[in-house]
């Protein structure tokens, strides 16, 4: 559909129930555990067995032997699948590294035999009598930091190659030349990836799963067993959080698949805790070189970004570069991106790819170029801002509100207040600072469908293959569907995640929210068309629909008179189109905190942050900001603690489970608010709404990290923010 429509005539712009704050209609089934996660879903197949994993003890080499006569004899065992008995099974196009097959290692933690037996306890008993032999490659490479020389390095994306950088950045007077580091991190989702399996006679796959893209793991689960579309259903209506490491096929469907196809029964897989960190994908390393020169006064004459991180062969990694081409104005830039391939577990997205490893440079970079100028770091964005793409100008955002974020955050804040010493403000042993930081993330949107059926009790079902991964979806999809039927939210059953259902946005990206909204208002629109001939081909654009009914030409009639003798159902999908194309779409906030380093410890606290965020029409302001808060925290832990320690020499993060792998909570914020600016993004979608899920996470490590220069007067530019590197 064409949801280019002239301002005012969007029923979704009435804002009776989108854009008011409403609880989640999933929050108390969650929180009362009757929210069935995938490894819990013991209804839905009898006779269930569980399998666990044999995993991989080295990162790089071939698999000589794999014994499993003990095992296999080993009480309650049913059957032990292994590796080396099948072909490598079908990769994922956007994965490069396959789950399962063959004898090559290619990474630490590779599953490499699967013992299915009758109890989780059984299956995990044997798994350890699993004897697999190496034959280890001796030379792997796990080093990012040896490849400091670019030169080295392939291409990630194109450059940016815009102007005059080097002459550019020779004749400014105020310069600046640093590098920054930002570690591994893993994702650390609550719930862990899992699957139940079955097939039946016609061999056709279920896999009850864990996943944010559903449709991805139909196609997944197709390529790996050689499947048609129509042979699969997936299933994942509740998921425990994924933050990217859920976008794809993992280890545990397509072993659960092959457990039940030798044994004949359903077969319930869960990737270890211990074992999510090497055995699926992380957040990749970087190292980024940041230049940047200004005139005096302040404006950006030069800019450039190459940035450094690393995958496996073939694969992505993480560019640190992504907003540098669009964040900041400047007529002469270079931007590279470059990748190196290592022999680490496959590098691939986490919340906000890109962006959130960027930001955590460029906005340190930012902040060192304001104390260089001797400017107010909010005033220096500020004169820097760019309505239009810098590299294009003909381009223009399609709404950017970069400023008004600043300015309303720093009143907020109270940003004149601040300390404007660094290592001058002290309460007792607490060395006191502030910091802000600005924040890009690019607002994508995918294609999505829904359908919608008015029942003839006047209330309305939607279903959709959209995934609700602690986000919030099935509440925006009811109040938009709600919104345009002239319900209640009450009155709209959302049913998510099933394959069977028309294919979604899914969830990744933070396009979710605004793609999959979209899919439904247009199957709302086509019922509403539907409607509108039912009344005796009525104009549909002049259809009222308030308190479940509807009123055309001043004749009401209810939803349910409507729907008496049956059913109506539509269904439609949005398809982003082209205009998209002449207009850059993004998402903005800006990030202000104030903490407190101890003087003799190096510990830090944070005592408070305040968001201010640009994104388009807000959609449900309540679960936004449980986003955006939720992104601090995750800003927080990037800043302050997290990084997957890798161990060189044998190619694998050591610190694999939550014990090792810190991360903060809520409850180390003393005070976290957030601010939406809540405008209309024309371009975006019918409800001109963009995602705020990543944004949430940009920029505020690097908040964090300028606070902490601002209360100590130590730069750090090696994150995490650690007390070996205070002290
Ligand atoms: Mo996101 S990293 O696309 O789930």
């Amino acid at each position: 559909m064409d949801f280019n429509e002239p301002a005012g005539t969007n029923p979704a712009d009435r804002g009776t129930v989108l854009g008011k704050s409403t609880p989640r209609i999933d929050g108390p089934l969650k929180t009362s555990g009757h929210a069935p996660y995938a490894y819990e879903r013991h209804d839905v197949a009898e006779d269930q067995l569980a399998g666990y994993p044999v995993f991989s003890a080295i990162a790089r080499g071939r698999i000589t032997r794999i014994d499993s006569a003990a095992a296999e004899a080993a009480p309650g065992v049913v059957a032990v699948i292994r590796s080396t008995d099948m072909d490598v099974l079908g990769k994922h196009g956007m994965n490069v590294v396959p789950h399962f097959g063959g004898d090559e290692i290619r990474h630490y933690h590779q599953a490499v035999a699967l013992v299915v037996a009758e109890s989780f306890e059984a299956a995990r008993a044997a798994s350890g009598l699993v004897r697999v032999a190496y034959d280890a490659e001796g030379h792997a490479d796990y080093d990012l930091s040896t490849h400091r020389d670019t030169a080295m390095a392939r291409k990630a994306e194109p450059d940016q190659d815009v102007g005059d950088f080097a002459a550019a950045f020779a004749e400014a007077p105020v310069t600046l030349d640093e590098t920054y580091t930002t570690p591994c991190q893993t994702h650390a989702m609550m719930e862990p990836h899992a699957s139940i399996a079955q097939w039946d006679e016609e061999g056709r796959l279920t896999v009850w799963s864990s996943t944010q893209m559903v449709n991805w793991l139909v196609e997944g689960l197709c390529s790996a067993f050689d499947l048609d579309p129509d042979q699969v259903r997936v299933d994942s209506p509740f998921i425990g959080g994924g933050f990217g490491s859920k976008l794809f096929m993992r280890a545990d469907s397509v072993l659960a698949a092959l457990g039940a196809r030798a044994t004949g029964r359903p077969v319930k897989v869960a990737l270890p805790r211990p074992a999510i960190a090497n055995n699926t994908t992380h957040r990749a390393r970087t190292i980024q070189r940041i230049r940047i020169g200004a005139d005096r006064d302040g404006r950006i004459t030069a800019i450039a970004h190459d940035g450094l991180s690393h995958t496996q062969p073939g694969g992505d990694g993480e560019n640190s570069t992504a907003q540098t081409p669009f964040f900041y104005a400047g007529a002469n830039r270079l931007i590279t991106p470059r990748l190196v391939d290592l022999h680490l577990p496959e590098a691939h997205a986490m919340r906000a790819p890109g962006e959130a490893s960027g930001l955590m440079a460029l906005e340190i970079a930012m902040d060192e170029m304001a104390e260089k100028l001797g400017m107010d770091p909010v005033e220096f964005r500020i004169l820097n801002d760019t309505q239009v793409d810098p590299g294009q100008p003909d381009r223009p955002f399609s709404d950017r509100n970069f400023v008004t974020c600043l300015r309303q955050g720093a009143d907020r804040f109270g940003w004149a207040d601040r300390n404007t010493t660094p290592g001058g403000r002290r309460e007792g042993m607490w060395l006191i600072g502030h910091g802000m930081a600005g924040a890009y993330r690019g607002a994508l949107t995918m294609n999505s469908g829904a359908l919608v059926r008015l029942r003839p009790d006047g209330t309305a079902v939607v279903e959709t293959d959209m995934t609700d991964i602690g986000t919030g979806s099935y509440t925006i999809i009811a109040q938009t569907a709600a919104e345009m039927l002239g319900l209640g939210v009450d009155q709209v059953e959302v049913r998510l995640g099933d394959s069977r259902y028309p294919v979604s946005s899914g969830s990744g990206g933070q396009f979710g929210a605004p793609s999959s909204t979209a899919g439904v208002y247009a199957a709302c629109v086509k019922l509403r068309e539907e409607i509108a001939r039912r009344l005796g081909n009525v104009d549909a654009g002049s259809l009222d629909f308030a308190d479940g009914r509807v009123t055309a030409s001043g004749r009401s009639t209810s939803l349910a008179e409507i729907a008496a003798d049956g059913e109506i159902t539509a269904e439609d999908k949005v398809a982003f189109g082209e205009f998209q194309d002449d207009v850059l779409m993004a998402t903005f906030a800006a990030h202000f905190v104030e903490l407190a380093v101890h003087a003799g410890t190096g510990e830090t606290r944070v005592r408070r942050m305040l968001a201010v965020c640009d994104a388009g029409r807000i959609l449900n302001p309540l679960s936004a900001r449980s986003q955006v808060i939720g992104g601090m925290v995750m800003g927080l832990g990037a800043a302050l603690m997290e990084e997957l320690a890798i161990d060189t020499g044998r190619g694998f993060f050591a610190n694999h489970d939550l014990a090792g792998y810190e991360v903060p909570v809520h409850a180390d914020i003393a005070s976290q608010e957030v601010v939406f600016l809540d405008t209309l993004d024309p371009a975006s979608t019918p409800l001109k709404a963009k995602g705020v899920g990543e944004l949430g996470l940009c920029g505020i490590a690097a908040a964090v990290a300028n606070a902490h220069y601002n209360a100590t007067g130590l730069r750090i530019r090696d994150y995490p923010l650690t007390l070996d590197k205070v002290l």
